[in-house]
This record gives C-alpha cells, sequence and structure tokens, in this order.
C-alpha cells in the first residue's frame, strides 16, 4: 500500500526559506570594508561606520583588524554593528620604507574578499556625508585620481577575485611603490588608470572597463580644502570626506580648532551610540577617568597653596601670596573699611614698586647684576614652553574639542604658575640672603612707606603682580579665541593671527618677568630686616 501523500508544507516551507535566504545572500553580497591597523584609529573606524549607517544602508560593514587591535576595541566595533575580521598583516616588501608603512600591503587582501561580490573600501579617516550606495555598480575596479596623476587608495569599489589577488602578490616583489606602501602598489598594478573614464552612476558603460575614476565628490581631500578654505566641488553634493592631513587627524582634539571641516566629523562622533559602557558620543571609559582626574587636581594644588600662604603664614611664595592678598583685600573691603591685622601685616610685609626702583638707583650695595634681566625672561620663556608641552603631554588626545583646550588652559597655566613661581621663590630667598650680606636697612624706605600709608603700598605691590599674571593669562586666552571671535576659519589667516598674539605675548611676558622677578627680590630683602609682621 502507499503511504500517505508526502505534506507539501515542508517543502513550502523550504521553498520561502529557500526564497529568504537567497535575499539575505543578495543583502551581504556587497560590503562596506575598512581596514584597523591599532587602536589609535578606532574612533575613526565607529565614526566611519555610524555615517555609514545613517545613510540608510543594509550592506555589510566589515573592519579586517590586525593583531595590532585590542580584545576591547574589537568588542566595541562588533557592538556598534561592524562585522569584526582578524586577519594577518601581508608583509611589505619595501622593508627599508619608512615604518609607517609597515604592513600596508594588508589593503590588497580586500581583493581576496571573495566572499562578496562587490566591496566599497574605506579608509578609516574617512566619513560619508551622504549615501554612496550608487558606487556598487561601478566596475571591477575603481579609484579617485588625486594629484593629478596618482591613484589614492583611501575609497575604493573593488570585485574580490583570488585571480586578481593572486596576480598582484606575485607582482609585490617586482613592481615599484612610489609611496613605499599599497598606494604606490596600486599605481603601479594600474599602471594606466589616470587615463580611466569617469564612472557615472546613470549611465554604465559596456562592456565594463577594466578600472573607473569615481568623483572627486567621493573622495573629498581636507587637504585641498585648507589651501582654498573652501570645496573645490559643490557642497551639497559632497558624499566622502577624507580627512588627508597627516599629523592632524579628525579625532584628535586640536584639529577640531584648526581645520573647519572636522566640525562635520565631530557631529557625526557626539551621536555615537553607547555600545559599550562609557562609549557615548565616541568617549572612553579610560579617558573620561583621565579628564576627571587633571580637571580636579590644579583646583586641590591651588586651594592647598592658598591654605599654606594665607593660613600657615608661609609667605615665601610670592605668587601665591599676592593672590591671596588680594583676595583677602577684596573680601576685607567688602566688609568694612577699617584695616585688620592680617591685612596691614601683607601691607607693611609688601614692597611697591616705586620704591624698589628708587633702590635700584640710590642703594649700590643693593644694585642686581646686570643679567638678572635677561635670566628672568628666559626662565620666563622656558617655564612657558616646558607647560605647553607637559599639558600637551598629559591631556588624552582624543577627548573633546572644547575639553581638550579646557584642559590645555588649565594646565598650561598651573604648570606655569608653578615653575616661574618656584624661580620667583628662589629670586626672593636670593634677596633676602643679599640683604643679610650687606646688612640692608630700610629704615629711610620705611619712613616712605609711613608716609604713603599702607593702603597704597599694599595696592602697589599686590596690584602690581595679579595686573602680570592675569596679563599673561588673559593674552594668551585672547591669542587662542582671537581667529574664533572673528569668524576666522582659513587655516593661514587663523595661523597668522595666532603668531601675532604670540608676538605680542611674548613682548609682554619678557616685561611681566624682569618686573616680577625684580619685585621678589626686594621683597625678599625687606622680609629679612623684620619688617614684616609675619615673622
Ligand atoms: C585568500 O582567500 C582565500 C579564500 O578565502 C584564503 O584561503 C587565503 O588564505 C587568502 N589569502 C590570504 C593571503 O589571505
Amino acid at each position: 500500500s502507499m503511504g500517505p501523500p508526502p505534506s507539501r508544507l515542508p517543502l513550502l516551507a523550504a521553498l520561502v526559506a529557500a526564497a529568504l535566504l537567497a535575499g539575505a545572500a543578495a543583502a551581504t553580497e556587497e560590503a562596506y570594508v575598512t581596514l584597523l591597523y591599532g587602536d589609535e584609529f578606532v574612533l575613526g573606524v565607529r565614526v566611519l561606520g555610524k555615517s555609514i549607517r545613517d545613510t540608510g544602508t543594509r550592506r555589510d560593514m566589515v573592519v579586517l583588524v590586525s593583531d595590532g587591535v585590542s580584545e576591547y576595541s574589537r568588542q566595541l566595533l562588533e557592538a556598534d554593528g561592524w562585522i569584526v575580521k582578524r586577519i594577518t598583516l601581508l608583509a611589505n616588501p619595501n622593508q627599508v620604507r619608512p615604518t609607517r608603512f609597515w604592513g600596508v600591503y594588508t589593503k590588497l587582501k580586500i581583493f581576496n574578499m571573495t566572499s562578496y561580490k562587490k566591496v566599497v573600501y574605506l579608509d578609516a579617516d574617512t566619513v560619508v556625508v551622504r549615501s554612496i550606495e550608487d558606487v556598487f555598480k561601478c566596475g571591477k575596479f575603481c579609484g579617485n585620481l588625486k594629484h593629478s596623476e596618482r591613484m589614492n587608495s583611501g575609497v575604493m569599489v573593488v570585485e574580490p577575485s583570488e585571480t586578481v589577488f593572486k596576480d598582484m602578490i606575485s607582482q609585490v616583489d617586482r613592481l615599484p611603490s612610489y609611496t613605499g606602501g599599497d598606494q604606490g602598489f596600486l599605481n603601479s598594478y594600474y599602471a594606466d588608470f589616470a587615463n580611466s573614464r569617469v564612472y557615472e552612476p546613470d549611465s554604465p558603460l559596456t562592456p565594463e572597463p577594466e578600472t573607473q575614476r569615481l568623483s572627486t565628490l567621493y573622495n573629498a581631500d581636507v587637504g585641498l580644502y585648507m589651501l582654498a578654505n573652501k570645496w573645490m566641488v559643490d557642497e551639497k553634493e559632497l558624499r566622502v570626506i577624507h580627512y588627508t592631513l597627516g599629523p592632524l587627524k579628525p579625532w584628535d582634539w586640536w584639529t577640531a580648532w584648526l581645520v573647519k571641516p572636522v566640525e562635520i566629523w565631530q557631529d557625526v562622533r557626539q551621536k555615537l551610540e553607547e555600545s559599550l559602557p562609557g562609549t557615548g558620543g565616541g568617549r572612553n571609559p579610560h579617558d573620561q577617568l583621565v579628564v576627571k582626574f587633571l580637571f580636579i587636581l590644579p583646583f586641590c594644588l591651588l586651594l592647598f597653596g592658598y591654605y599654606q600662604s594665607c593660613f600657615q603664614n608661609k609667605k615665601d611664595f610670592p605668587s601665591v601670596q599676592s593672590l591671596c592678598a588680594f583676595a583677602r583685600r577684596g573680601r576685607h573691603k567688602y566688609k568694612s573699611e577699617e584695616a585688620l591685622p592680617s591685612y596691614l601685616a601683607v601691607g607693611v610685609s609688601s614692597s611697591t614698586f616705586s620704591t624698589s626702583n628708587q633702590r635700584i638707583s640710590n642703594g649700590p650695595h643693593l644694585k642686581l647684576p646686570s643679567y638678572f634681566g635677561a635670566i628672568a625672561v628666559l626662565i620666563c620663556f622656558m617655564s612657558a614652553g616646558v607647560s605647553l608641552a607637559f599639558a600637551f603631554t598629559i591631556i588624552p588626545r582624543q577627548i573633546m574639542p572644547w575639553t581638550g583646550l579646557l584642559l590645555m588652559f588649565e594646565w598650561t597655566f598651573v604648570a606655569f604658575f608653578l615653575l616661574f613661581g618656584s624661580y620667583l621663590r628662589f629670586v626672593y630667598r636670593w634677596g633676602s640672603i643679599s640683604a643679610t650680606h650687606v646688612g640692608y636697612s630700610n629704615s629711610d624706605s620705611s619712613e616712605n612707606h609711613m608716609g604713603t600709608g599702607h593702603q597704597r603700598n599694599i595696592s602697589d605691590f599686590d596690584m602690581e603682580a595679579t595686573f602680570y599674571w592675569t596679563g599673561m593669562a588673559v593674552i594668551a586666552v585672547i591669542t587662542v579665541f582671537s581667529p574664533t571671535i572673528l569668524g576666522i576659519t582659513a587655516l593661514f589667516t587663523k595661523l597668522g593671527l595666532m603668531v601675532a598674539g604670540g608676538v605680542l605675548l611674548a613682548s609682554f611676558m619678557t616685561y611681566a618677568s624682569v618686573h616680577l622677578a625684580i619685585s621678589a627680590f626686594h621683597k625678599g630683602q625687606k622680609d629679612r630686616n623684620g619688617y614684616s609682621l609675619f615673622v
């Protein structure tokens, strides 16, 4: 007897499943691909991924990661929606070439991604600003022509083929590479690329050419933008921006202050989801911790210094002391006009610059060495340079532009205050030692003090110190912000304005450092002679 007729349901189910699978396969036949060699570029890949997703694509996004990429970064990219594939570096035959090209031949591996019919490759320092789905229809190999003759490998459309890949590998040793990397090699491999026709999505060529050129819109070079301070192409038509400027990568906080188009990159970055805890807005939990610490520490230092000099009468730090005195004076003025004991003490212990000058000319035994001013200026500039370098070194590179700038100000000022302040303290001690040696007596100037009254003396010295310190800070801040305030976006105008501000700052620092040092010296001399009520 015949068995029951086979149910049609499983067959139908199988057909539907096959159809679905075919559909899924079609959707994943094409992919966006990027390469990641180390953790430094992870933020770049995250932003690129976000920008691709924002165009509404449903194609795969594949990131090929080499051994230099940490486990955490791989998890983060997977959480962002990337398909992470580990690869080994394809050795670069040009071993003598710069180390930055180490492993760049790895890029050739995208020609071996034969599980996809077509891949659109994008460098990690690019960002997609409008949908580029139309380039998937481009032929076997499409790229951009840059610098008139050369093909730029930052954005490419590739039809993976084991034959092509094997052919390339067999020629890697033979063909020259003008860059020492993949770009130079590809220029040699596709020697006739400069003559290829421009790809037009609406009118594909038949038969399909071996190579085709993509319009500049698909690989708009920020370097060229910087030259003219505008895009050479219609800005609304832009598809991909390529942040090519070597040391000015969009993820470093300072770049946003110099390169206008980084705004676009930062906008995408700020919209990054929190795929792993603490990674929203392109943040990094480790950097966040460092930033918090760096923000708070200077305030703790300042409070400590204030406490030491105001309440423990450790008055041998002229700069902190003058700030305290200034604060106290303000407080006092607010309360009453009557002189407080502490107020008197500061007043009497302070010297005035006018009397300092008199003493330089009047008392031969108090003369400062001729190189005194030059050394003060030298140390002031060295302190400023070291402070800048120090601040720059300790601040994490990939934080937000505003956070970076504020931290930079905070730490440069604090480090400068400590360094140059220490020098002034040294000069102050030197002053007090020299006073002992020459048996300096200030009985003559004490009359002067009494005559003019304490109130004027205190304001003279403290106002002077406060004026110089805040003057330097204000000019520094204005120098940095002047292009932003004036709305200047052109890099060279911006730099020119900053240089002008820098010259102004340098002049003021020269003036301020000499005066602060002379004041500190004379203050040391005075305090040594029991003139101060602090002693
Ligand atoms: C190229 O792809 C094939 C097939 O996926 C694989 O077996 C081979 O190892 C790849 N070659 C290299 C150098 O990655």
